[in-house]
């Protein structure tokens, strides 16, 4: 199979822990016998410093014609104080929408290797497996009217959460059809004891639940959704909420896994004529730039993207499996990252990635 993919490696850690995504990607391909078809471009602060832009129109043609685009992390301090259209994060904002990728699929799992890794107690988090589906495209994140205006004490800034039903309804759908071929139970967060946007939210998710006859549907206020994260967070299936709730309760969910350098993202939307989906992938964790260059950041969280690639958009089941299988070897092995190991010699971000490769080989050819 070919495999087009775009890297869009953009700032801070996004460098060091795509370059072993891309490792693992080039290392998969030659073992499975695929062609790898790599093309690189710019996004974030990067692009802003070399091309004027957050998004460039070059990157966006690239994205819209390769299958899959890889990404890194964006956002640099020097930019904390821009207007918000020279912001890193608007690159972001804006190719997801260009690429139309209104799911985010944000597996939380807790590995057994990692279980001391959390602050929680181990029988909170032992056996934790949901997937938060973040609505990506909507909501607070693009609303308009957006802005600051005026100035002294009447100066006002305005963002407005926006949702039609049909945005609700394709994301409702996603979730859905996920938990029918897991636990069968989707968990609604919003907060309709006082907005209207979510009034409708869960008014659409419990037509949509219809059709899905076979799936549990609760709903939860996103406060008390915060708090069962923590105290009950095995009872999680699948978790779906609006873009700016979903943010904030991934990171929370970051927590279970251990390290927030463990998450993977899949971001999908459109289906192509081959039933692959359209994809972006990129780790939840964010750019560090106090970490950055010193090639101690966690790649496994760009690694697991490339394995979530693999699944959406090539269908390669058995390749993603070996990705992951991969993981948990790494993780069994004790060679950690440092956000994984309080106290002994780190593994780095490129030794993780070379033995990420290393156990895809052991497994595809036993000794
Ligand atoms: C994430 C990040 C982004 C978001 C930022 C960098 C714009 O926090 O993917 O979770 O808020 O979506
Ligand atoms: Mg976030």
């Amino acid at each position: 199979m070919n495999l087009n993919v775009l890297v869009l490696p953009g700032d801070g850690i996004g460098v060091e822990v795509t370059q072993e995504a891309v490792k693992v990607l080039t290392h998969i391909a030659r073992e499975y016998g695929h062609t790898l078809s790599l093309s690189e471009g710019l996004l974030g602060g990067i692009a802003i410093q070399k091309a004027g832009t957050p998004f460039p129109e070059e990157t966006r043609k690239l994205a819209l014609t390769v299958d899959a685009t890889l990404l890194g992390a964006v956002g640099l301090p020097e930019f904390d104080n821009a207007p918000p259209e020279k912001r890193p994060e608007r690159g972001l904002l804006g190719i997801r929408k260009a690429l139309g990728v209104f799911a985010n699929l944000r597996p939380v799992r807790s590995y057994r290797a990692l279980l001391d890794s959390s602050p929680l107690k181990n029988h909170l988090v032992e056996g934790v497996d949901m997937i938060i589906v973040r609505e990506l495209t909507g909501g607070l994140y693009y609303g308009t009217p957006r802005g600051i205006a005026g100035s002294g004490p009447t100066e006002r800034a305005v963002n407005t959460m926006t949702y039609s039903r049909e945005e609700i309804e394709r994301v409702s759908h996603m979730a859905f059809q996920l938990a029918q071929k897991r636990r069968k139970k989707v968990t609604s967060v919003d907060k309709s004891n006082v907005l209207e946007n979510s009034q409708l939210w869960r008014r659409v998710v419990n037509e949509v639940a219809t059709q899905y006859s076979d799936v549990k549907l609760d709903h939860l206020l996103v406060d008390n959704c915060a708090m069962q994260l923590v105290l009950g967070p095995k009872h999680f299936d699948v978790l779906l909420t609006e873009n700016m709730f979903g943010d904030i309760l991934s990171d929370e969910g970051a927590v279970l896994a251990g390290s927030i350098g463990m998450l993977p993202s899949a971001s999908i939307g459109a289906k192509r004529p081959s039933g692959a989906w359209v994809g972006l992938y990129e780790p939840v964790h964010g750019s560090a730039p106090d970490i950055a260059g010193q090639n101690k950041a966690n790649p496994l969280g760009a690694i697991g993207s490339v394995a979530a690639m693999l699944e959406y958009s090539f269908g390669l089941i058995e390749e993603a499996l070996a990705v992951n299988m991969a993981i948990e070897e790494v993780l069994k092995s004790g060679h950690l990252p440092a956000d994984l190991k309080p106290a002994g010699k780190p593994a780095s971000t490129s030794e993780v990635g070379d033995a990420i490769c290393r156990y895809v080989s052991e497994r595809r050819v036993p000794a």
